[in-house]
């Protein structure tokens, strides 16, 4: 990504604003062209002086100001990125409503640029239901929300609500001002047609707005098919293409996760940024994620196991001469690797695995999901249809994700990195 853009950091009324004189100065120092826009709340915490000294311009507070030049929305209209740090509650609920009473909240209406905020509040309002709402409708609709982080207070308390470091909200935004440059060049060169355009702009804009919030997080997560072999030209297989998993990986890791990929025969590349570890039968399969599942925050079973595997792999070709019209081959149960992960699970760890059913009937698909997922013991199972036609190289996905109760908790259709997204998000 190239320096020298224009970037709006909007600055609201919480302690923490100090600290966005240091975020203001980093971008100065790539060379970006930095406006800053704060609340009059921001600036009984920081002075104007010390903030259009760093930023090396005028700092805009007032709306009535400047209209003769349309400021309220010349300045969103100019932004290639806007960043607002600190946002305390009060802004983030103004934001979520899409209120402009203020010159801030002019501009980011009046931005179609990427949206950061980095929330900072006592831990009570980061957790107030209202709060949660809010947050949860903006990341909704793209905007990446980092933090915040947990430590000490302005009081004597600790807890949630400390806004992130300065250094890792500027790196989380200029991830965001990436993503979108991407977005826009992969849109632009793309001859996609108008459906499939729709699709990538969401899954774009949904990796976009949840940057960073699996920062911390380890997670293992299985794909592909295993393949057991019979002799050594021949295995018994399935139709997985490691797709959905593959997506999952992306998506994690783009949110900041650390990701290990135990991958089973993938037909499609992993993504460069895990930590791949290759096998092929289900007894490789099931050593690689009881090894990497020990110091797991999350386990996600996306791999077709074979159930059986044959009783005695033959050294040699099978040869026809020596079998003739018929060949019986006995086959011996494989272990169920979800049910020992799930059964081996360590406290606060998530157990998630994949339900591949035939059954057309919805309320009967529904009833072998909740069976499964109680047979399984693991936190959700992600049910999906497969067929002739649906599920393994599809392109697209349509599942619903029960909970360990049997209960529905999410339903998701689309590209399989938008499902993999609606997934992660159980995770934050
Ligand atoms: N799975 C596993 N070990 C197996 C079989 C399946 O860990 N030996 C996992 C899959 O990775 C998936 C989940 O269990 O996360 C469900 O797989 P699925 O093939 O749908 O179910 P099965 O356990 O094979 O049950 P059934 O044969 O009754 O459909």
């Amino acid at each position: 990504m190239s320096s020298g853009r224009t970037i709006v950091v909007g600055i609201t009324g919480g302690i923490a604003a100090y600290k966005a004189v240091n975020i203001v100065r980093a971008f100065v120092l790539r060379g970006d062209s930095v406006h800053v826009v704060a609340t009059t709340a921001a600036l009984r915490f920081v002075g104007k002086p010390t903030l259009e000294a760093i930023s090396r311009n005028p700092v805009h507070t007032d709306l009535y100001e400047g209209v003769a030049e349309v400021r309220h929305v010349a300045i969103g209209q100019s932004a290639d990125l806007i960043v607002v740090a600190p946002a305390t509650a009060h802004t983030i609920a103004k934001l979520a409503c899409g209120l402009a009473d203020d010159l801030l909240g002019n501009t980011i209406l009046a931005s179609t640029a990427p949206l950061v905020i980095a929330p900072a509040m006592h831990t009570e309002m980061w957790n107030n239901a209202a709060t949660r709402a809010n947050v949860q409708t903006l990341r909704e609709r793209g905007v990446v929300v980092v933090g915040p982080g947990t430590g000490r207070l302005t009081g004597a308390d600790s807890g949630a609500g400390r806004m992130e470091e300065p250094d890792t909200i500027v790196a989380a935004a200029l991830a965001a001002l990436a993503a979108s440059d991407l977005a826009a060049s992969d849109l632009a060169a793309s001859d996609l047609a108008a459906s499939d355009l729709a699709a990538s702009d969401t899954a774009a804009a949904g990796v976009a707005g949840n940057l960073g919030d699996l920062r911390g997080k380890r997670i293992v997560i299985s794909a592909g098919g295993t393949r057991e072999p019979l002799d050594p030209v021949r295995f018994l297989g399935n139709r997985s293409s490691g797709k959905q998993g593959v997506a999952l990986a992306e998506a994690a890791v783009a949110r900041g996760a650390s990701v290990v990929l135990v991958a089973a025969n993938l037909e499609v590349p992993a993504p460069e940024q895990v930590d791949l570890r290759p096998v092929g039968t289900a007894a490789e399969l099931d050593r690689a994620m009881s090894i990497a599942a020990v110091d797991a925050d999350v386990v996600i079973m996306a791999a077709a196991v074979a159930d059986y595997r044959p009783a005695e792999v033959r050294p040699e070709k099978i040869k026809k001469d020596d079998t003739g019209d018929t060949l019986m081959l006995t086959l011996v149960r494989n272990p169920d690797i979800l049910a020992g992960l799930a059964a081996a699970k360590k406290p606060g760890q998530v157990v998630i695995g994949f339900a591949a059913e035939t059954e057309s009937d919805p309320d009967r698909l529904l009833t072998l999901g909740r069976e499964k997922v109680a047979r399984k013991g693991c936190d959700y199972l992600v049910l999906n249809r497969v067929g002739w036609t649906e599920g393994f190289a599809s392109e697209r996905n349509e599942v619903r994700v029960l909970d360990g109760r049997g209960d529905i908790v999410i339903e998701a259709s689309g590209s399989k990195l938008s499902v993999a997204e609606r997934i992660l998000d159980l995770l934050r």
